[in-house]
């Protein structure tokens, strides 16, 4: 697999935790009960899976060696990805405070959930329809074989840094567990 293929495939797992959240918001807004774990787990999956591992990627390898190879980062593409990884990073923390206050039962905490979460989707989709389309087929373009495998060998180490060996299989198996559900 090339580098950005596994980013897609990331993307895949995103945008189905990103259906199921929808879900949530849904039964929040129509106040039915949402079980404060499954809240948790999912900001979590946020956090650490689509945040600290799947933009590390982006942010620590892909795109610095698409700057390398003459892709400005200012006023450019690049740019717009970095700060729409920060945009979503303060959503994903509001969406944990508003949990911690919902849990403690003050008002407005599912409010601010929903609220958060509904920017953080709409902001993560056009996110990554961007790089399916534009930036990612643009780092094909760029970056030779051999670059691409180096990146997939970052990829690798990063992973095992920054969120530890087994991490991804628990995150898939709380995809596969909330999809069933949320979605059936
Ligand atoms: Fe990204
Ligand atoms: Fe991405």
């Amino acid at each position: 697999m090339t580098p950005t293929e596994q980013l897609q495939e990331e993307h895949q797992g995103i945008t189905l935790m990103l259906k199921i959240l929808e879900k949530v918001c849904v039964k929040m807004e129509a106040q039915e009960r949402v079980d404060p774990n499954h809240l948790e787990r999912i900001v979590d999956f946020f956090r650490v899976f689509a945040d600290k591992c799947h933009h590390g990627k982006e942010e620590d390898l892909l795109f610095p060696e698409m700057e390398k190879a003459g892709i400005p980062r200012e006023k450019g593409p690049i740019g717009v990805m970095f700060a729409e990884h920060t945009q979503g990073r303060a959503y994903v923390r509001a969406m944990g405070e508003a949990v911690t206050r919902n849990r403690k039962g003050e008002a407005g905490g599912r409010e601010e959930f929903v609220e958060n979460a509904r920017n953080y989707i709409s902001l993560l989709t056009q996110h990554i329809e961007k790089e399916n389309n534009i930036l990612f087929p643009m780092g094909d373009r760029v970056l030779s074989k051999e670059k691409q495998e180096k990146l997939v060998e970052g990829f690798e180490e990063l992973e095992r840094v920054k969120i530890g060996p087994g991490m991804h299989e628990t995150f898939h198996q709380l995809l596969h567990q909330l999809q069933e559900i949320y979605l059936k």
